[in-house]
């Protein structure tokens, strides 16, 4: 069965580069960034792993830890680290799925025989802390992802949750976003949005971004 939004992410237990990772108990209280790349020491992979490594900061400022797969062994992985270190100028400071025996690739169907038999393609699992998955993206081994964009939607699906709000396309922390629209109480709706908004539509109400201090958490 495929996953879908709003799933409870598949619990597994497989190795990594970090020992034995049992993924709810490994994930705790935190959001989840779970991504798989086709294979160890490939030009694309080791640049997005650089790039993960030096967003440590702005993955821990939301709560999200990462954790990269490929059907590669622990062994191998240990190696290409050394490798993504020196190259990319970074440390790498997550772990990587050492998923040989395909068990995490199949249980989130990471796996595009079309595109390739073997190997996994880029898929990306965004998961919130009561394990729901929230985003999903896949993108084709040959195109490297975003990883700033990732971490926009991330910043979106917190702010959503915070406050009933959704976030317009392009949007960027600290740009205006929209009221969802079943939020027609307009008591609620000045407690919420003390600043006002702007009913462009009845359907489209902008409101300044709610969350005050985006760089000062
Ligand atoms: C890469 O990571 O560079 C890559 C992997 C498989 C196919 C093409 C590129």
């Amino acid at each position: 069965m495929s996953i879908r939004l709003g799933d409870t992410a598949p619990d597994f237990e497989q190795d990594s580069s970090e020992g034995r990772i049992r993924f709810h108990e490994w994930l705790g209280d935190s959001w989840g960034i779970l991504f798989s790349h086709p294979a160890d020491f490939t030009p694309v992979c080791t640049t997005e792993l650089g790039l993960t490594a030096k967003l440590k900061d702005e993955f821990a400022k939301r709560n999200v830890k990462a954790i990269a797969l490929s059907v590669d062994d622990v062994e191998s992985h240990k190696e290409w680290i050394k490798d993504i270190n020196e190259t990319q100028g970074c440390s790498v400071n997550f772990p990587i799925l050492a998923d040989g025996d395909r068990k995490v690739s199949e249980l989130y169907d990471m796996i595009h025989p079309n595109a390739d038999n073997s190997m996994t393609v880029r898929s990306l699992f965004v998961i919130d802390p009561n394990k729901k998955v929230r985003l999903m993206i896949t993108y084709p081994a040959s195109t490297g992802r975003n990883f700033n964009e990732v971490l926009r939607v991330v910043d979106s699906l917190q702010l959503t949750d915070e406050h009933k709000v959704a976030t317009p396309g392009n949007w960027e922390a600290g740009s205006d976003v929209v009221i969802v629209p079943s939020l027609q109480d307009e008591e609620e709706i000045k407690q919420r949005f003390p600043q006002g908004y702007k009913a462009v539509r009845p359907y489209l109400r902008m409101t300044p971004d709610p969350k005050a201090n985006w760089s000062g958490e």
